[in-house]
């Protein structure tokens, strides 16, 4: 099932989110909603909390159905060592439209579980480095806006209010 993502403003994005426990079916499930739901939305990420759901899991796919074993599952995720810097363009589907440079360590390792419950590390560099930040950041109710200039921050927040004002927010 395809869930509609859920954008800056709602709470749900803000709060850290719950960990995971149970290793079953409705996880699978979960997972599989998240993929459709992320190629839906034309994204390369996805976490738990943007289709509304307060749960430690996120999927990613960088290369975009290129092929099938690039799709990644991560859950209870936690950055365990990164290395170097990038700096470049970022989006969210939760802030749809925008995007802005955003300076992220170039290598990344995770520890996370997978969807049976076992521990194992990956590590990505750029775009899959600046994924695995990203997707993390989510679960810890941070979005790559709090990464930008305070400046360019206040004015992204301007333009919402004006989108909200305008009903084209929600
Ligand atoms: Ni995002």
């Amino acid at each position: 099932m395809i869930y509609p993502i859920v954008k800056y403003g709602d709470p749900v994005l803000e709060k850290p989110a719950e960990t995971i426990v149970h290793f079953d079916e409705e996880l699978k499930q979960l997972a599989d909603d998240m993929f459709e739901s992320m190629y839906a939305a034309h994204g390369v990420g996805l976490a738990a909390p943007q289709i509304g759901i307060s749960k430690r899991i996120v999927v990613i796919d960088i290369n975009f159905k290129e092929d099938p074993n690039d799709k990644l599952v991560l859950i209870n995720p936690e950055v365990i060592r990164t290395e170097g810097k990038q700096r470049g363009s970022e989006g969210c589907l939760s802030l749809p439209e925008f995007r802005e440079d955003v300076t992220r360590p170039n290598i990344v390792t995770v520890r996370a579980q997978d969807l049976d419950g076992k521990w194992f590390e990956t590590s990505g560099e750029e775009l899959m480095a600046r994924a695995l930040m990203h997707e993390t950041d989510h679960l810890n109710g941070k979005l790559y806006i709090s990464h930008v200039s305070a400046l360019k921050r206040d004015l992204m927040k301007r333009k919402i209010k004006k989108l909200v004002r305008a009903g084209e927010w929600a």
